[in-house]
């Protein structure tokens, strides 16, 4: 299973699939590292593990089709089975999401539904729960509303701020996204009309 990954910025995710990734056993490869800004810590993580990297700055097209356009160009040179979005901020088009559809990945710092767009952790924060995480999902046209596959819940704590709160999820995404991955490498992890599947049982 050949993956692409498309960040914009420090990369954590990206550091567990390369470190995922340097295991000869691991079900997948990355076939390359995507950013849309040039100076995204990502790409010095990806380029340090020998995997090769593009950018491809939004900056330069006049609106999003043609940005998503040349974006969906540039990944399918690499042939990717897998697209992987890990921190790429930025609202894909309907073009580009059906282009992958069943086949791009994205995690979202939230127990979705709860919380969908931007500012997940401090909302937990304000509206008093006491708990919050993240979620593995396929991607759809609907922002952050794709079909779920995985969560990681983590107890809020008294103190807590949304960068101490931030960080917590942080670690749990590491396991969550790249296990979620592997299941698709392994073909055994499936989107079926708007649910994922997981060996053949709907999720
Ligand atoms: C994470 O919070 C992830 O849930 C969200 O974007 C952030 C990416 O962080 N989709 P990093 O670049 O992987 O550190």
């Amino acid at each position: 299973c050949r993956a692409v990954v498309l960040i914009s910025g420090s990369g954590t995710n990206l550091q567990a699939f390369l470190d995922a990734a340097a295991d000869s056993a691991c079900a997948y490869s990355l076939a390359a590292v995507i950013s849309n800004k040039g100076d995204a810590y990502g790409l010095v993580r990806a380029r340090d593990a020998g995997v090769a990297t593009e950018v491809l700055s939004h900056k330069n097209f006049g609106d999003r089709e043609s940005f998503d356009q040349a974006m969906a160009e540039l990944v399918d040179t690499y042939q990717p089975d897998l697209v992987i979005l890990a921190g790429f901020m930025r609202i894909l088009t309907p073009g580009f999401v059906r282009h992958y559809s069943g086949r791009m990945l994205n995690i979202h710092p939230s127990l979705l539904p709860k919380y969908q767009g931007l500012h997940t952790h401090q909302r937990a924060l304000d509206a008093g729960d006491s708990e919050h995480g993240a979620t593995v999902h396929f991607v759809t046209e609907e922002l952050d509303g794709g079909p779920p596959i995985l969560q990681a819940a983590v107890a809020i704590e008294p103190g807590d701020t949304a960068e101490t709160l931030a960080q917590r999820v942080l670690v749990q995404e590491h396991k969550i996204y790249p296990l979620a991955a592997t299941w698709f490498a392994q073909g055994r992890l499936k989107m079926v009309g708007d649910r994922a599947e997981l060996d053949g049982e709907l999720l």
